[in-house]
């Protein structure tokens, strides 16, 4: 294992951290990425943050709108906050792929640190106005939250699929002009592509990134851009990714799926034990381990 020489976290003051924003701007000067990894329970939760915390990296939480009503919608800000606050470590928070005003509205009065209103199914008029919606709320209740918007369908299961989703395509990905004038019009503060990215692992291997596309976009709009569906893409390829502009890297099934063969394992073995805690303690290490990889790829550790 390589020996960790970059130490991220440098609060701003001693009583201060810098802000989500910051931290991403600060990723992309020095050609790194801040990993985002969807949680489901509270064993997600310790992986992703001691992964981060032994490697001194922001890093943020994910929740889809089912993973939040899972553990809760003002639950999982309170956990997050709560590690936070007594470790004094840049953890954040997203609501992942919100896919009505309501759920961005919610999630931005419960706290969050980052929406994603996801209209990437919509057309791009519709998208755009819901989003508005979205991007107007936050500015008038006066939350530092950022938004994030989705333009170009890259499918919506985080697990193994067979085949690419219907309606992604290479003549489906985002174009820049589009980018250009969904940021322009919006004032949104990060933007989620399609760029031969897909939600999920494709047996058989994901598609190739569009790497060029990534450098297109980046040179029109001047705000983070985030890849989604990271899991199944090859590491070569993710370094790519950030050297052309992509500073926020969300994965979800590679997590879930360490979880769950790691569990499955452990009750195979062990079918007499009943204790929760212990049946899900290699399943958590899994994910650490995973996410651990991860972090190390973004900051070249
Ligand atoms: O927002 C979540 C991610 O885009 C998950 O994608 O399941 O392919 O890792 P993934
Ligand atoms: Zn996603």
């Amino acid at each position: 294992m390589n020996k960790v020489s970059v130490v991220f976290v440098t609060p701003k003051t001693s009583n201060g951290m810098k802000t989500l924003k910051e931290y991403i701007k600060k990723a992309e000067e020095e050609g790194k990425a801040i990993g985002h990894f969807n949680i489901s329970n509270i064993e997600g939760l310790w992986a992703v943050f001691n992964a981060a915390k032994n490697l001194s990296t922001p890093v943020i939480v994910g929740v889809s709108e089912g993973e939040r009503d899972a553990i809760g919608l003002k639950q999982a800000v309170a956990l997050v906050k709560s590690i936070k606050e007594e470790y004094f470590f840049p953890i954040f928070i997203n609501a992942d792929h919100s896919y009505t005003f309501e759920r961005v509205r919610d999630a931005i009065d419960a706290g969050y640190d980052m929406v994603i209103f996801d209209g990437a199914k919509l057309s791009m008029e519709e998208n755009m106005r819901e989003m508005l919606r979205c991007v107007e709320y936050a500015r008038k209740v006066s939350s530092p939250v950022l938004i994030e918007a989705e333009l170009g369908f890259i499918g919506q299961s985080s697990k193994i699929i067979d085949v690419i989703p219907e309606g992604v395509s290479e003549e489906t990905q985002t174009k820049p002009e589009d980018a250009k004038k969904f940021f322009e019009d919006t004032g949104i503060d990060a933007f989620a592509p399609s760029i031969g990215n897909v939600h999920g692992i494709v047996r058989g291997g994901n598609p190739k990134l569009n790497i060029e596309r990534i450098k297109q976009i980046k040179e029109v709009i001047d705000i983070p851009l985030v890849l989604h569906g990271a899991s199944g893409i090859p590491d070569e390829e993710i370094k790519s990714a950030i050297n052309a502009g992509i500073s926020v890297i969300h994965f979800n099934t590679e997590l879930r799926v360490a979880y769950m063969s790691a569990l499955r394992e452990y009750i195979t073995k062990n079918s007499d034990e009943s204790t929760p805690y212990k049946i899900t303690k290699t399943a958590m290490e899994a994910m650490q381990k995973v996410v651990d990889a991860k972090i190390r790829l973004f900051n070249g550790l």
